[in-house]
């Protein structure tokens, strides 16, 4: 059993990639998996599934068409479909490839273990429910390797904007407890990470109960992590319009560990457009959060998600649009040409747009994006960053490479010994998906600052 082997197939964002971490340890904890390379190599292959976008359930279908032969030749392989398809589809799954093994939900990973000492009892499994606090309370302690990590600190959305699948996927907001959340980060920064993000389909909902039955808000809780020794950055995504109150603005004051960068997905500059979303906000309101963000935090950078292409968006609409990107000045940003997803209320909208009308406006959308990312980066040479070192380059062996404040990689000459450590750095190069630097010191400031 101790050498059984693993694969994780993990469609998706970060939260998918986060789970399949943690998925992976606590498989490691319970049966003694280890993680393999390629799926020929594994005893168990998982499917971690997002279904946010575009045919999900036709990408899983044909996943499993590949993986089905292997079945049939070694009938020891388990298989098992996880994520929001399978929270979709539940036992349909069984019916279509009566060959998968096992069907688990988003909030259901922890369970994983029971269900492979099912399938290895020749035991088919479904289960999709949302068993809340549950999930973390089972897992095992995170074993990460690495000075970056990711935190989930809450599950779901409560939100139900008209276009979109996670609530019924991902079940309603639920924050984890604050100390469950500290603690985390407390162990993760004792194994040597120095950067954690903070997950969450919207991270500044987060009202986490204390010891003492009394809730925080998200603002509270980044005061919290900033104090934990090691720790000497913090990022957090998605964050949503609505939520981002003054005192999270104050936050990004205050708290020099908090990147000075806020990805608030906005979708629509039309508020004709962002009504028939059900986004709750104005294209005013969210100019104004900008404006309170900027006015507390002036050198902070914005980045966005953008849907093109809802059901009856007109050129004006769309015009509304590419103006709140020129006013606002988004740096490098997430767009997407909309996806119709069966079961939500925009599903029912009608639309008498072409395909090539979307692609068009997709594309001059994501070039002004671009344009405007690049006069960023080229912003950025001549200026001294702090940077994280992650790894060693992959353009060089002689080369390290990390992340600025604003996200950006940054490739520069220097020792492999400084990973882990927050260095500074003077951009001399801006490339359409990276910078070049040069070493200067050890930044003395963060180091001060994570003590
Ligand atoms: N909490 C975030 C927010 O405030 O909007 C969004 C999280 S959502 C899982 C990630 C992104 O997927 C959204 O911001 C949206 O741009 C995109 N998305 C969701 N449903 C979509 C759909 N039906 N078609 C195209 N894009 C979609
Ligand atoms: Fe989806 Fe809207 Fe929530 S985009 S994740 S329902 S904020």
């Amino acid at each position: 059993m101790s050498k059984r082997k693993l694969y994780i197939k993990t469609f998706g964002c970060q939260m998918n990639e986060y789970d399949s971490s943690r998925l992976t340890e606590a498989l490691h904890a319970s049966h003694g998996f280890q993680s393999v390379a390629t799926p020929e190599q594994a005893d168990l292959l998982l499917l971690n599934t997002c279904s946010v976008r575009e045919k999900a359930k036709e990408k899983v279908f044909s996943q499993l068409g590949r993986w089905r032969p292997w079945k049939v030749s070694n009938p020891d392989l388990l298989i098992g479909v996880g994520g929001c398809v399978a929270s979709q589809e539940g036992a349909d799954i069984l019916k279509k490839a009566p060959f998968v093994d096992f069907v688990f939900g988003p909030q259901t990973y922890h369970r994983v273990g029971m269900m492979v000492d099912d399938a290895l009892a020749s035991r088919q499994h479904v289960d999709i429910t949302f068993p809340e606090i549950e999930k973390f309370d089972c897992l095992p302690e995170r074993r990460v390797d690495g000075p970056r990590a990711y935190v989930s600190i809450m599950e779901g959305c409560s939100k139900y904007c008209s276009f979109c699948v996670v609530p019924y996927t991902r079940g309603e907001e639920y924050s984890r407890p604050l100390d469950s959340v500290v603690t985390e980060v407390f162990d993760l920064a004792a194994q040597g990470v120095r950067e954690v993000t903070l997950l969450g389909q919207n991270v500044n909902a987060y009202q986490g109960v204390t010891h003492d039955r009394k809730t925080v808000d998200f603002a509270s809780l980044l005061r919290y992590i900033s104090e934990i020794e090691g720790i000497g950055r913090i990022r957090y995504t998605t964050s949503h319009p609505l939520e981002f109150t003054e005192n999270l603005s104050i936050a990004h004051a205050e708290l020099p560990k908090l990147a000075k960068h806020v990805h608030l997905p906005v979708q629509s500059g039309s508020n004709r457009i962002l009504s028939l979303m059900k986004r709750r906000y104005t294209r005013e309101y969210y100019i104004d959060v900008i404006e309170q963000l900027r006015s507390y935090c002036p050198d902070v950078y914005i980045s966005s998600d953008f849907i093109v292409g809802f059901p009856g968006e007109t050129e004006q609409d769309f015009q509304n649009t590419m103006s709140l990107i020129e006013q606002i000045g988004f740096d490098h940003s997430y767009s997407f040409l909309y996806s119709e997803r069966p079961g939500t209320p925009a599903a029912e909208l009608s639309d008498d747009t072409s395909e090539e009308i979307k692609k068009e406006r997709l594309y001059l959308l994501q070039s002004k994006i671009n344009e405007q990312s690049s006069s960023i980066s080229q912003a950025m040479i001549g200026t001294m960053q702090s940077v994280l070192v992650e790894r060693v380059s992959k353009r060089s062996i002689t080369q390290v490479a990390g992340r600025t404040e604003n996200n950006r990689v940054v490739n520069f000459t220097a020792d492999k010994e400084l990973i882990g450590k927050f260095v500074d750095v003077r951009i001399t190069r801006a490339m359409p998906n990276s910078l070049q630097g040069e070493f200067l010191s050890i930044s003395k400031s963060l180091v001060e600052q994570t003590h």
